[in-house]
């Protein structure tokens, strides 16, 4: 029987928390989907092809991950898939009632899907795709904390809306973004 897991998530963009928690629930199980949900209500920065298409290019090197979006409930896109487990990442003790109710609704729409929670490593637990793109938008360098091909678009984005210069530069006028 193939153990097959859903790692869901809004990857506004995907960080190297992201990817760490991918890597290592790659290793547990046969067969790992990264689930990107639509979240209009998030008002995400990038659109959900190019969050698709940048966490293939981040999990290229991982055999075993498939990426896929997703609205609607998690669990019927789990159940679609046949996955019986839905990983999250863990970062600080600020997660938790979050995660906590998250699980709790999710195994009470279908007590068959197990949620397992992974800790995020150390030298990850303050990222999160919000602070990323803060960072990046006040001109604050990033490097390091997202995978490789993120970078640039993330520049390319920001500039695009006026939020910074072609070189990175902040322009003076901008305010962090809002969301994940
Ligand atoms: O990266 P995020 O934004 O914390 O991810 C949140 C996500 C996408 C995992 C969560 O919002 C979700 O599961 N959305 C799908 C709708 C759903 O099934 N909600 C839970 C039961 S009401």
């Amino acid at each position: 029987m193939v153990l097959r897991a859903i790692y869901p998530g809004t990857f506004d963009p995907i960080t190297n928390g992201h990817l760490d928690i991918i890597e290592r629930a790659a290793k547990i199980f046969d067969e790992l989907i990264v689930a990107v949900a639509t979240n209009p209500v998030k008002k995400p920065l990038f659109s959900l092809e190019e969050r698709v298409l940048m966490i293939r290019e981040a999990c290229a090197h991982l055999p075993n991950v498939r990426v896929e979006s997703f609205n609607g409930l998690l669990v019927e896109f789990a159940r679609s898939l046949d996955a019986r487990v839905i990983v999250k990442g863990l970062r600080a003790v600020s997660d938790f009632d979050y995660e906590f109710q998250m699980a709790s609704m999710n195994r009470k729409l279908a007590p068959d899907i197990e949620t397992v929670f992974i800790m995020t490593s150390l030298e990850y637990a303050y990222l999160s795709s919000s602070i990323i793109k803060e960072a990046a938008m006040l001109g604050g360098c990033v490097q390091g904390l997202v995978p490789h091909s993120v970078l640039p678009r993330l520049k390319e984005k920001l500039a695009e809306r006026g939020c910074i210069s072609h070189s990175g530069s902040r322009n003076s006028n901008t305010e962090p973004a809002q969301g994940t």
